[in-house]
């Protein structure tokens, strides 16, 4: 990616020089009459499943409240995929509701709906129903609130509708409504492929236990392709903004925001958009603006990520429209979720694009993205990816590292020097090659370290090494389609001193078939000069699709 290089690496290396001082003019421009609301009089599950514990719901005009879940019809387990994070899902499916508030013409109004599904496999798709004006309730943790009533379930509608354009509603209104008639065309064919009409696609089909939903994924992929618009706010310079690390653990940001802005994916015309991107790295602010002598020394960053915002919500209506649920930001960097709060709207509606995905830090599935730290240490991953098929493999398992954060000493305290087929170290021998070591080893170890994300699991999927997560409150990326299950391996902290037995306890058989699915997994996490079809930079705008399908905006007419 000469771009990548050229605009987002070459000052990495050469200025740490001076602060940029952001001139932000706040131009006023008053909209009258704009006042958006976001229906929660009804909704349709567009995802859901009993292990893929937050579903995906839309939010319709009109008074009936139906759902069918898109992964309804997937094999069962009873687990939860994340451990810490799912109510247990045997009360026949509950839905999980969040209600934001929308501050629109002045008035503060119930705004937007945002509901989960749990059900049972095996059952019919239930309706739901919510309560309509309710005042938000107060979270239980993980922020999910439980206000469904699953009494007088209605059968299901194939609610194919579309929005009625109604001549009354003002014209700036109306690329909206054509918007999200869009977004409910996409939703119908979603749903549709779950019943089982398979896509065409010339270069790849999804499909096999790597996926919750092989044909599911595939269509929303499709349509993601054929329908979906980011706007980039122009606003800002670099090197703060349009700008980040294209290499290093925090690669994902500069290559995020360097190939969406050259992508089709991209539109110059906001008003044919259905995601805003505010970019910024987080890198990059932490790199020119943070100061550890000064004595708040997050308040310079938190301001400059306030300010940007306030700039564009002063000079667009798109802001104050969703309250920030359309706007996307992206992070990979530790600091990214605080910084996530330099606004409340940020933090609790916008989608959060984060490779810390911490769920005890306010990461929420339902709306906010997990995507993998990849450390690319040239900027490429030449090199990087490939291993041996596991009859080569002598190692049963393998880790190195520093002791940060709580998990790796218990780890270390354990398995340190338990001979030659637990290979678990603080520090390699000179001679010793790190990724050597994952290509000669079955499983490779991916503990959290001061922070959930770490490179280490997108390592082990390169080279093969079938990944063992030791993290808690952590979503992997991806798992909104992907079922990490099927292709690592989790443990709790708890079961550190079971470690080989429950390693050994994978037969030769079974391990075959994950590894094997752990290289077809691979493709996801690939990093491409020029993005290719379903890698890093397509899942994580189509985890950013999934989410936008999940809400609703629609304008009022102002008469
Ligand atoms: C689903 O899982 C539960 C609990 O593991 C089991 O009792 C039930 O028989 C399973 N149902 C099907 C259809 O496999
Ligand atoms: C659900 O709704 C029905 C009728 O609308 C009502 O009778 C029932 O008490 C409600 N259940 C709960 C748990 O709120
Ligand atoms: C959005 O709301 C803010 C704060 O209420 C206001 O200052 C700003 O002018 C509004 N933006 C537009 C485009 O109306
Ligand atoms: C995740 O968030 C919790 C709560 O803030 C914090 O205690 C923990 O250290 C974070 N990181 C990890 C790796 O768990």
């Amino acid at each position: 990616m000469e771009g990548c290089k050229r605009r987002v690496c070459s000052w990495w290396k050469t200025s740490s020089s001076s602060t940029r001082v952001l001139g932000f003019i706040l131009p006023l421009m008053v909209v009258s009459g704009l006042v958006v609301l976001v229906s929660s009089k009804s909704s349709n599950w567009l995802f859901a499943s009993n292990y893929y514990p937050w579903a995906w719901s839309s939010v319709l005009p009109g008074a009936s409240f139906s759902s069918s879940g898109i992964y309804g019809s997937f094999e069962n387990t009873s687990s939860g995929l994340i451990k810490g994070f799912a109510p247990p899902p045997d009360d026949g499916g509950s839905g999980l509701e969040l209600r934001r508030r929308v501050v629109g013409g002045g008035e503060r109004q119930e705004a937007i709906s945002v509901d989960y599904n749990l059900h049972r496999i095996a059952a019919p798709p239930l309706a739901i129903e919510v309560g309509e004006a309710e005042p938000p309730v107060e979270k239980r943790k993980e922020d999910f609130i439980l206000t469904t009533n699953f009494s007088n379930v209605p059968p299901p509608s194939k609610d194919n509708r579309l929005l009625p354009l109604s001549s009354r509603i003002h014209r700036r209104f109306s690329n909206l409504e054509i918007l999200e008639a869009t977004l409910q065309q996409a939703r119908a064919a979603i749903r549709d492929a779950q019943r089982g009409n398979p896509a065409y696609d010339p270069d790849y089909i999804p499909t096999g236990p790597i996926y919750w939903n092989p044909s599911g994924f595939h269509r929303s992929y499709l349509e993601m392709e054929k329908h979906f618009k980011v706007f980039v706010y122009e606003e800002g310079e670099q090197p703060i903004f349009h700008n980040g690390p294209c290499g290093s653990i925090y690669s994902m940001e500069g290559n995020f925001i360097y190939k969406l802005e050259t992508s089709k994916f991209r539109t110059r015309d906001p008003e044919r958009a259905h995601v805003y991107f505010l970019p910024f790295s987080v890198t990059s602010i932490v790199h020119f603006i943070y100061d550890k002598r000064v004595h708040d020394h997050w308040l310079p960053m938190k301001q400059t990520v306030k300010d940007y915002v306030d700039l564009v919500a002063g000079k667009y209506p798109y802001w104050n429209r969703s309250i920030g649920s359309d706007h996307v930001m992206l992070s990979c960097h530790d600091w990214g979720p605080e910084l996530s709060k330099s606004l409340p709207e940020l933090f609790k509606n916008s989608i959060r694009a984060l490779c810390n995905a911490n769920t005890s830090e306010g990461f929420r599935p339902s709306k906010d993205v997990s995507i993998p730290e990849i450390n690319l240490p040239g900027g490429r991953t030449n090199g990087l990816i490939g291993g041996p098929s596991p009859s080569k493999r002598p190692i049963l398992v393998f880790f190195a590292g520093g002791l940060h954060g709580p998990i790796r000493p218990i780890l270390l305290e354990h398995w340190e020097n338990k001979g030659q087929d637990v290979q678990v170290h603080r520090y390699l021998p000179k001679d010793v090659s790190y990724s050597a070591m994952m290509r000669k080893s079955r499983f490779c170890i991916c503990p959290s370290g001061y922070e959930v994300a770490s490179p280490r699991m997108v390592e082990a999927l390169y080279t093969g090494c079938v990944p063992v997560l030791i993290k808690d409150h952590y979503v992997p990326p991806f798992s909104d389609v992907l079922n990490w299950k099927s292709f690592s391996v989790e443990i709790s902290v708890a079961d550190i001193p079971n470690l080989k037995k429950i390693l050994t306890g994978i037969s030769m058989r079974q391990y075959i078939r994950m590894q094997r699915r752990g290289v077809a997994v691979r493709r996801h996490f690939e990093v491409n000069l020029s993005p290719k079809r379903y890698d890093v930079f397509h899942m994580t705008l189509h985890s950013i699709w999934l989410r936008r399908l999940n809400i609703r905006l629609h304008g009022v007419e102002d008469s």
